[in-house]
This record gives structure tokens, C-alpha cells and sequence, in this order.
């Protein structure tokens, strides 16, 4: 369990933490967020993810409420006070900030709210890299601007909980004939010896995962396409990749 966690501005106790519930992350899903890979204590792509996370906020007109230096400056406090040499995971969450007047609209002096915590990482027996996982498709429900990390995952949720009922650990999603991503993954197959992955698009989020498994590729002198993929070349597919990482009680974040 970590100790503390940071809320606009403030380190504090993970029990003492509090927010309106006026909060338009809380009412109406209003915010975005990131998931940074934490390794012995050290920050994994760090800058991949603050740039993402600059494009989301771009994507729904919510101001940076901190620069780079002050966000890795949180971060490193939170490894430091909660798991400093182990790994763990760093999640940030901006909201739009709190209005206590309901109404869709917001004026344009918001105070975003910001939360970032550090939790533990522990992982799963089972590697699944090896003794694979069982995957099913489903139709893609969520909407056309995938490319945003925002926090209203409820159509994930929903895709990913249906994945599980079906006795699945992920749901690969399909829109209009091709295979997009996971609930919460990227999607890679590999046909011929060549890896094929989606190429990015507003229906898919540029994972960071991804972009690591495109360079790895390229240093190894592995043949990589980024091109649409069919249900069907699922199917005929040697292998089937998808970009997860566990957390402790094996389920995917
Ligand atoms: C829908 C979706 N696609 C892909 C990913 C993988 O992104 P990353 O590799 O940056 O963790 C995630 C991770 O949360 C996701 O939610």
C-alpha cells in the first residue's frame, strides 16, 4: 500500500486524501491520464508519456497545469516516499477541475485537479508472453477519438469485463472489418516471419508499448509493417500480440 499520494499541490496521506465530488472527472468523465512504468525505482519513458499526455490534453482544450520539470519532480518524490528501488507503476490523473453549477459547458477559468500516485508492481506467476492468454473479438463501442487517454473508459470496462465473462483475458476490438486494439492493450500479429501492427489512427491510443516494440524490430533487423489488419488475418495469423502489463492482482492495467 503506498503511503502518500500528491493532490493539487499537496503530498498527502493516501487515507486523507480528498476531492469535491463536484469534480467533472467524477461527474462526467472530464479528464485524462497516464500509466508511467516505474523499473528499480527508475522511470520508464518518462518523456513518451508526458508527450502523450500533452496530446490528450491539447485534444480536450485542458491546460498543462505543470511543466515537465515540476511533473518528474512529483514523481520522483512519490518513488522516493512509496517504493524507492522496487517497481512500481506512477498514474496521473488531470480533470477538467471542479463545478459546482452542473451544465455541460465550462467556463474558461477552470483549476484542473490533479492526482498522481505510486503504486506497487508485482507480477503475475503465469508469464503470459509464453504460455499465451486467451483473447476474444468483440465489436469496437467506444468512440471515434480513441487516440485521447482520457479517463471515461466505461465502453473499455464494459468490452474488457464482457472478455472476461467469456472466459477471455483481453478483447481484441473490431471496427468495420479490422482489428483496432485491446480494451486496453495494442494489437500485433506476426504473419511470414513479418510483425504487422495497426497504423496509428484516432480510433486507436498510441501506446508507448507499441512505439518500444516498432524500435526493437528496427534494432533487430525484424521485418515491421504498420498496416490495417482483418478479422480475418487474425485468423490466419502465426502469432497474435497484445501490449498488456499486470499488476499484482493479475489483471491488466
Ligand atoms: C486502449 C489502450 N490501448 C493501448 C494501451 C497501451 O498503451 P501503453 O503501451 O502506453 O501502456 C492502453 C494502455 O492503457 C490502452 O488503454
Amino acid at each position: 500500500m503506498p503511503e502518500k499520494l500528491y493532490l493539487n499541490g499537496n503530498y498527502t496521506a493516501v487515507k486523507k486524501a480528498k476531492i469535491s465530488v463536484f469534480d467533472r472527472g467524477f461527474m462526467f468523465g472530464d479528464g485524462v491520464y497516464e500509466v508511467i512504468p516505474v523499473y528499480s525505482g527508475k522511470l520508464f519513458r518518462s518523456e513518451g508519456h508526458l508527450a502523450r499526455l500533452q496530446h490528450s490534453l491539447d485534444a480536450i482544450d485542458i491546460p498543462n497545469p505543470l511543466t515537465t520539470l515540476q511533473w518528474i519532480e512529483i514523481f520522483s518524490t512519490l518513488i522516493e516516499h512509496n517504493f524507492p528501488s522496487a517497481d512500481s507503476v506512477i498514474y496521473l490523473q488531470i480533470t477538467r477541475g471542479t463545478m459546482e453549477k452542473r451544465d455541460h459547458a465550462w467556463p474558461p477559468d477552470m483549476q484542473p485537479n490533479v492526482l498522481v500516485t505510486c503504486t506497487e508492481q508485482v507480477y503475475a506467476k503465469q508469464d503470459s508472453a509464453t504460455a499465451g492468454e486467451k483473447a476474444v473479438t468483440l465489436d469496437d463501442t467506444r468512440w471515434s477519438d480513441c487516440h485521447i487517454k482520457t479517463i471515461n473508459l466505461l465502453a473499455n470496462a464494459l468490452l474488457h469485463q464482457e472478455a472476461r465473462n467469456q472466459g477471455a483475458n483481453e478483447a481484441i476490438l473490431i471496427r468495420e472489418g479490422f482489428a483496432i486494439e485491446g480494451s486496453q492493450s495494442n494489437l500485433f500479429i506476426v504473419r511470414d516471419d513479418i510483425v504487422i501492427t495497426p497504423p496509428k489512427s484516432r480510433h486507436m491510443l498510441g501506446g508507448i508499448t507499441r512505439e518500444i516494440v516498432l524500435e526493437l524490430c528496427q534494432q533487430n533487423k525484424i521485418i515491421c509493417s504498420e498496416k490495417n489488419i482483418s478479422e480475418d488475418d487474425l485468423h490466419q495469423a502465426n502469432e497474435i500480440w497484445l501490449s498488456l502489463r499486470e499488476d499484482k492482482y493479475g489483471l491488466q492495467q
